[in-house]
């Protein structure tokens, strides 16, 4: 069989060309990072978890019409998905103080925001992801106008589905990343939450015991990863070994 082409390998998934034009095979990797790479090591079974935690995540959103690049999972660590042309931008969702906003802030970690706050980091990885304003993203061409308040909207929508189907399952969603990529349709634009959802680019914790079920564990060294992956795999009803 020939070999796929690789189009690009980033710190936890790599690219490949798919099998027909405007395809992607996005594949997952077993790679923790953090601190923009300072601190890394392989976790035995992430990449799987967090292909089938994405295409839940992602088929959901499908579901309810908000578009996803997502087409179909292939196997335990691979799904197609559809080309984009990547927003530079990471796209931070937050309803409760953590991280960098709580340390920005001066803010106690878990304080509850007045409403969810949305924010955006210039994708740039020997930067560290720095956050900007509207402005810089405008001025320097990265979104348009009309763009940034269609991802506002977009990332609102995934926030409360994201939310909701959390909440079911006693977890509360303090915050998020999602990247988000173009398509044409003829002239017509269109913006599709592209990438990953998955623990690694949420904050989850236990409602009743505040317990961490995110990368934050791998962050802090809070103990297995996989474990808390595949706890919220688990209640989410997604279980990885029934392929
Ligand atoms: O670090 P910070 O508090 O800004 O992160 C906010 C949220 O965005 C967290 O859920 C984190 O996991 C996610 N994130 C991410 N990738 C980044 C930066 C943040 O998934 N490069």
């Amino acid at each position: 069989m020939a070999r796929r082409k690789k189009l690009y390998e980033g710190k936890a998934k790599i690219l490949y060309e798919g099998p027909e034009p405007g395809t992607i095979v996005q594949y997952f990797k077993d790679d923790a990072t953090a601190f923009n790479a300072e601190k890394r090591d392989v976790i035995e079974g992430k990449g799987v978890l967090n292909n089938r935690l994405s295409e839940f995540f992602m088929k959901g959103l499908n579901n309810i019409g908000v578009p996803t690049h997502f087409i179909r999972r292939l196997n335990m660590r691979e799904q197609l998905v559809r080309a984009v042309e990547i927003v530079p931008l990471e796209i931070i969702v937050r309803n409760f103080a953590a991280g960098s906003m709580a340390k920005r802030l001066g803010l106690e970690e878990g304080t509850q925001l007045p409403r969810p706050i949305v924010e955006f980091s210039y994708k740039n990885d020997e930067l560290g992801d720095p956050l900007v304003p509207e402005e810089y993203i405008i001025a320097f061409g990265w979104a348009s106008q009309q763009d940034l308040d269609d991802i506002v909207a977009l990332a609102l929508r995934v926030n409360d589905f994201m939310s909701g189907m959390m909440m079911g399952v006693g977890i509360k969603l303090v915050d998020f990343k999602i990247e988000v990529g173009r398509v044409w349709e003829g002239d017509y634009q269109r913006l599709l939450v592209a990438d990953e959802i998955s623990p690694d680019s949420c904050r989850l914790w236990d409602i009743e015991t505040g317990q961490k079920l995110d990368k934050d564990v791998f962050r802090r060294d809070l103990g297995s990863l996989t474990d808390a992956y595949t706890e919220v795999a688990r209640r989410l009803g997604v279980m990885p070994g029934n392929v």
